[in-house]
């Protein structure tokens, strides 16, 4: 017999021996944990196709950011869902605004913890588009004006990073330019440059009530099957200004990961969606996979691809879990 003189199983065989040639590592360091705002008080209602995740109210919101900090984890982003909505999403730049307020009570309560804040109109409109519609298109430039507005409102109550997620041509340079007018030049852009038109996003339009009354976002979000656009629109980003480029969703687009991670010389997020939490939960509540496990491996993987920073409902299990070793 000829035994290979290389034997891969060697290192293979011990948790040491593997611990010292892993090529990836997961930390608490790489996670952002989204948290949806209502307006009330005292409010912690569970999101259905989410189980796991909750509706707060302000001060609850505040809670949660405070455990999630008590966790390690350097970094919340805050969805707000409004008290009335209306044809322009116009309380998205309210002063008094829901996500305003939790900006502010997050940041008393903990200074260190990062806030981050998606920033769209999808939540504020009674049609469920990301903006001003005309003749029942999207209205890019009339909608930019009501960006650069809300991202200055997020600003001055004291969030550290703004992320326009609507997928307007030109919104951050939109955003960038009213903030340096503003003097905001410290407040950070976390672009949603690479966000693909998802059946993934089902759960999270249901928790906050964001679903359009008719048509789709194909005509702004990526078709699904390009890669290549992927990095023209992350280039273009970076070009206007951003501080961090965002492919969404994760699991079904590694590859892209991959490409943008490749090809462009920023930190790169990856948004590890709604369907893909639920997905987890749903088949781990059967018992048909074991929870823990899948999610360190998806976790990883997502990391493997090239991500640095990963957005996740499974923050907070995974900070756990990673707590434990
Ligand atoms: C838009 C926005 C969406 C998500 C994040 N920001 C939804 C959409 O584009 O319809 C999806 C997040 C998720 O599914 O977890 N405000
Ligand atoms: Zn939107």
């Amino acid at each position: 017999m000829n035994f290979p003189e290389y034997r891969p199983r060697r290192m293979r065989r011990t948790e040491g021996l593997r611990r010292m040639v892993r090529e990836t590592r997961l930390s608490v360091d790489d996670f952002v944990y989204p948290l949806f705002v209502v307006p009330g008080s005292g409010v912690e209602k569970p999101i259905k196709s989410l189980p796991g995740q909750f509706n707060f109210s302000v001060d609850k919101a505040t809670e949660a950011a405070a455990r999630t900090a008590d966790l390690g984890i350097p970094a919340v982003i805050l969805f707000g869902i409004p008290e009335h909505k209306d044809a322009v999403g116009s309380e998205a730049w309210k002063d008094q605004g829901v996500v305003q307020k939790a900006i502010r009570a997050i940041k008393k309560a903990r200074p260190e913890l990062v806030v981050m804040v998606d920033s769209c109109f999808c939540e504020y409109t009674d049609h469920g588009h990301c903006g001003v519609l005309h003749e029942g298109e999207l209205d890019n430039d009339a909608t930019l004006e009501n960006l650069a507005r809300t991202v200055v409102s997020y600003a001055k109550a004291g969030c550290d990073v703004v992320a326009p997620s609507g997928m307007l041509d030109g919104f951050v340079g939109a955003c960038r330019e009213s903030l340096d007018e503003q003097h905001f030049d410290q407040v950070a852009i976390m672009a949603y440059s690479v966000k693909y038109a998802s059946a993934y996003y089902g759960p999270f339009r249901e928790a906050v009530e964001s679903a359009p009354t008719s048509g789709d976002r194909k005509g702004h979000q990526m078709d699904y099957a390009n890669v290549a656009e992927a990095v023209r629109e992350a280039s273009m980003d970076v070009a206007e200004g951003a501080d961090i480029i965002m492919v969404k969703p994760a699991l079904a687009y590694l590859d892209v990961i991959r490409a943008v991670s490749d090809d462009i010389n920023m930190p790169i997020a990856a948004y590890a969606v709604s369907g893909e939490y639920a997905m987890i939960e749903a088949a781990a509540a059967n018992g048909w996979i074991d929870r823990d496990r899948v999610v360190m491996e998806t976790l990883t993987g997502i990391r493997r691809a090239g991500a640095d920073i990963i957005i996740s409902y499974h923050a907070p299990h995974a900070a756990k879990l990673l707590a434990k070793v």
